[in-house]
């Protein structure tokens, strides 16, 4: 079984907890930054850690990918983006044309510090738009306003322009409180109109023991109900197409040739390193998280649990490494879905359980949201996409059963 190609580092630090987020970071103030100042002795505490992870890790092949995400990893300096780089050259090396990417925040950065990320290695970059509007973005606990997006978009158009930026993507969150589908249409056209090369349009998820739970606790949150999200994700459908950007994934569209090849690697079910607080490994398909608090991390790097066994080919028929239902999770997300007889094959399933799951997924079928294509299984772009949690609950409520009930 190959080793991962692919790694992520994760960096947890950001100047504010945005109200929504569950992310593990850590808040350092509007002021905080690696250059110095306040938070820039935990920002090289943590990352000496991190460098000392990468260090014993066990050995691979080089990386075609790496991802610095967060947090907020622009909060770093471009030598320390540089030495994080230097660390996993010395570890693994990287491949000729590897995609390096890092997550940056508007108002996080300057573009002297882009052009420095650049000459780092850093060759892909991800924008933390959510909203051009400025009185969402103050809603939402956001530092950054929409001057400060407009700007970042431009400072990255000219990267890319020069040539020293490969891609850009920006996230924008759909499904907010209060959102209307004009709204959200001015938004996206707005979008549309910086060019980036991939949007990344998550919708809301109020995660447990957020500002945002709170609110919807006390019945402050007023979110879009099921039909107007549904309405939602088809007029990003609708306009994003029309602009040329293609549905890859559930919440990822791109221009030909801008897919993410970092995030295709934890689609398609490959392995890949993880490194730092809170980040998930999973390089032999066994899924390994990592402390979230910068304390239970650094003593779980002073005696980590031993790496899991490598699986035999045998084990995984599909040549992909993670168990069979986060194979289907992840496989439907995409848009051209999952081989689902391989998939029961190598769960230890034949023909007949997938005739029945079928049967029991036929009201789905039937409503144009499951396409049952051969082999190939897939939700329909955009309804089924827009109501996959229905279709893929079912689903891995039935396959779960299935496997526990044995052969
Ligand atoms: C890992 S976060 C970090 C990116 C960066 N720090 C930022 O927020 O600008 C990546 C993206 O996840 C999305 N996100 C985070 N929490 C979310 C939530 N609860 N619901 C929907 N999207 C979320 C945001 O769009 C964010 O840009
Ligand atoms: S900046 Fe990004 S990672 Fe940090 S709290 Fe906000 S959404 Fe979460």
């Amino acid at each position: 079984m190959p080793a991962p190609r692919a790694a992520y580092l994760h960096i947890p630090f950001c100047h504010r907890r945005c109200f929504y987020c569950d992310f593990a970071v850590v808040p350092l103030g509007d002021r905080a930054d690696g250059a110095g100042g306040s938070g820039a002795a935990s920002i090289a505490a943590y990352l000496e850690l991190l460098h000392a992870e990468i260090a014993v890790s066990p050995p691979g092949p080089p990386l075609s990918t790496v991802y610095l995400g967060g947090g907020t990893p622009s909060m770093l300096t471009p030598a320390q983006v540089a030495a994080l780089l230097a660390s996993l050259r010395r570890r693994y090396g990287l491949a000729p044309g590897a995609e390096i990417g890092l997550e940056m925040d508007p108002a996080s950065f300057d573009e002297a510090r882009l052009a420095g990320y650049l000459a780092a290695g850093i060759n892909r970059v991800s924008l933390g738009g959510q909203s051009f509007d400025d009185a969402v973005l103050a809603s939402l606990g956001r530092r950054h306003r929409g001057a400060d997006l407009l700007q970042a978009c431009h400072w990255l158009r000219r990267a890319r322009r020069d040539g020293g930026l490969r891609s850009w993507s920006l996230d924008l969150i759909q499904a907010l409180p209060a959102q209307t589908l004009d709204h959200w249409g001015e938004q996206l056209r707005g979008a549309i109109a910086e060019g980036p090369p991939h949007l990344s349009i998550y919708d809301l998820i109020v995660e447990p023991g957020t500002v945002f739970a709170r609110r919807q606790a006390s019945g402050r949150l007023d979110l879009p109900d099921d039909d107007l999200a549904a309405d939602l994700m088809e007029l990003t459908q609708r306009l994003l197409s029309r602009a040329g950007y293609g549905h890859y994934e559930i919440s990822n569209y791109a221009l030909p040739g801008h897919a993410s090849r970092h995030n295709r690697v934890y689609w398609s079910g490959a392995g890949w390193w993880g490194f730092g607080m809170g980040a998930t490994a999973a390089p032999w398909g066994h899924r390994q998280a990592r402390p979230r608090t910068r304390e239970a991390y650094a003593a779980w790097l002073a005696s980590p649990p031993p790496s899991p066994p490598r699986p035999s080919p045998l084990a995984t028929g599909t040549g992909a490494l993670l168990p069979s239902d986060e194979l289907w999770l992840v496989g439907l997300r995409r848009r051209e879905g999952v081989d689902a007889m391989a998939l029961a094959a190598a769960a230890g399933l034949g023909p007949a359980d997938l005739a029945e799951l079928r049967t029991h997924l036929a009201g789905f079928e039937a409503a144009g949201l499951l396409l049952v294509e051969g082999r190939r299984w897939r939700l329909c772009d955009p309804c089924g996409l827009a109501l996959s949690n229905a279709v893929l609950r079912e689903l891995l409520t039935w396959w779960e059963e299935r496997l526990d009930a044995g052969p």
